[in-house]
């Protein structure tokens, strides 16, 4: 019988989808959805097999194994997200990306939920005023969700966009959404774009936008909150770049750079750990305003980001999307849960509105000293772009 979407887990007990199967069935997938991993490395993970090892000394890569599959299944068939209820009131918010996708799904929630304004930041106004309009068409709230510029390929246009955000009156919420999957080795700002407007512009713009957070923190009582849309996909890659002595400029180079699935994966791994560096910096500071940040995995979800791929590639997408993925709404969710300001959310990795494991990797002893290392040199980038900026925290 064909598994619908949306099927509780009782539902799946019901249609006797027992664990062994389930098991089974994620170990069918497996090949299919880590199509860019090589047999030998994909051992089979079905759970009659040994434990997998610890995650070894060379490889950062994490074998995708019957709990990642699991986790994954279940949160595209099983547990949805719940609908956001809790309101927004009073509340200013960003969300970057908002003109489509996931982006644009969240913006409409938080209109929904009774926030004052929501700054839809898009790097084309024709394009954020569609997305504006169309949210007013919905939600009837007319004069709440407004479009201002944002091109996280361009560090000037960060740095406008963030003294904008610090002349409003208060930030609340700034949701890091925007993200490119890119095919071909571009520059952006003298370095390879999707480093450039996945991880570096958006960390740009969280110390930028720091102050605010932190000033509305105080007057609301209220922690602010900061974060970034990240990916399951990080799992995947064995950023054998992490080796280098100078990770981001190893990065840049264009001879050597293997883009497509595995440079998106590298750029959503390193937001990952410079977001968990971000999160204990903010804890180690004694400034006075609690923000909140948090890294976002949405799961699958049908939306555009695959633009920039090969017409091959997006039709092997398209086949997987049509069975395995969730409709932007529902990614819309959990970029909004997540932007409630639970205070245990800090620090963490998100699936499903709720507190999830990165992979083995990440949360290892290995990652702490590539962790350190990338941050030194994000924030060594972020002072040449905005010298003083380190100061915010
Ligand atoms: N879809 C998934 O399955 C999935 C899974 C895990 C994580 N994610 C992450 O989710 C986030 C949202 O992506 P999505 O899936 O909703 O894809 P999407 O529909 O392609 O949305 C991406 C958004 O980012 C914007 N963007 C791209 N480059 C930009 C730039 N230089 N400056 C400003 N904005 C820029 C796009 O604007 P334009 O329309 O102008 O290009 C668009 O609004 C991304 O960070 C993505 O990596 C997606």
């Amino acid at each position: 019988m064909p598994l619908k979407k949306k099927t509780s887990a009782m539902e799946l007990q019901d249609l006797n989808f027992d664990q062994d199967k389930l098991d089974r069935l994620c170990n069918r997938l497996q090949p299919l959805l880590t199509k860019h991993l090589s047999d030998k490395e994909l051992e089979d993970s079905s759970p009659q097999s040994p434990p997998p090892p610890p995650p070894n000394r060379h490889h950062a890569r994490q074998r995708p194994n019957a709990r990642f599959f699991r986790e994954y299944l279940n949160g595209q068939w099983c547990d949805q997200p719940p609908v956001p209820t809790k309101p927004f009131t009073d509340q200013t918010i960003i969300v970057t990306g908002a003109n489509t996708g996931m982006g644009l799904e969240a913006a409409r929630h938080f209109v929904r939920l009774d926030a004052a304004k929501v700054i839809v930041a898009v790097r084309s106004l024709a394009k954020g005023q569609e997305a504006v309009d169309d949210i007013t068409a919905s939600i009837k709230r007319p004069g709440v969700a407004e479009a201002w510029e944002l091109d996280l390929a361009g560090y000037a246009s960060v740095e406008a966009f963030a003294r904008r955000a610090n002349a409003l009156p208060r930030l609340d919420v700034v949701v890091a959404n925007a993200g490119v999957f890119m095919y071909h080795f571009e520059r952006a700002e003298g370095n390879e774009s999707t480093v450039t407007v996945n991880v570096v512009s958006h960390m740009l713009l969280a110390l930028l936008a720091l102050p605010k957070l932190r000033e509305t923190a105080v007057a609301t009582g209220k922690p602010s909150t900061f974060t970034f849309t990240g990916s399951f996909t990080h799992w995947g890659t064995p950023f054998e770049e992490r080796k280098e002595a100078d990770i981001l400029a190893a990065l840049n180079d264009e001879g050597k750079a293997k883009m497509g699935e595995e440079r998106y994966m590298v750029s959503k791994m390193i937001q990952l750990l410079t977001a968990r560096q971000f999160a204990e910096e903010l804890n180690k500071s004694s400034k006075q305003g609690k923000v909140i940040t948090s890294v976002i995995n949405p799961g699958f979800v049908k939306t555009q980001i695959m633009r920039h791929s090969s017409a091959m590639f997006q039709l092997y997408v398209k086949a997987l999307a049509a069975v395995l993925s969730q409709p932007p709404e529902v990614g819309g969710r959990m970029l909004v849960l997540a932007a409630e300001g639970d205070e245990t959310m800090h620090g963490q990795y998100l699936c499903d509105g709720k507190i999830a494991q990165p992979s083995e990797w990440v949360i290892s002893e290995e990652s702490k000293p590539v962790q350190e290392q990338l941050w030194r040199e994000l924030t060594a980038k972020l002072e040449d772009i905005h010298p003083g900026i380190m100061g915010v925290l």
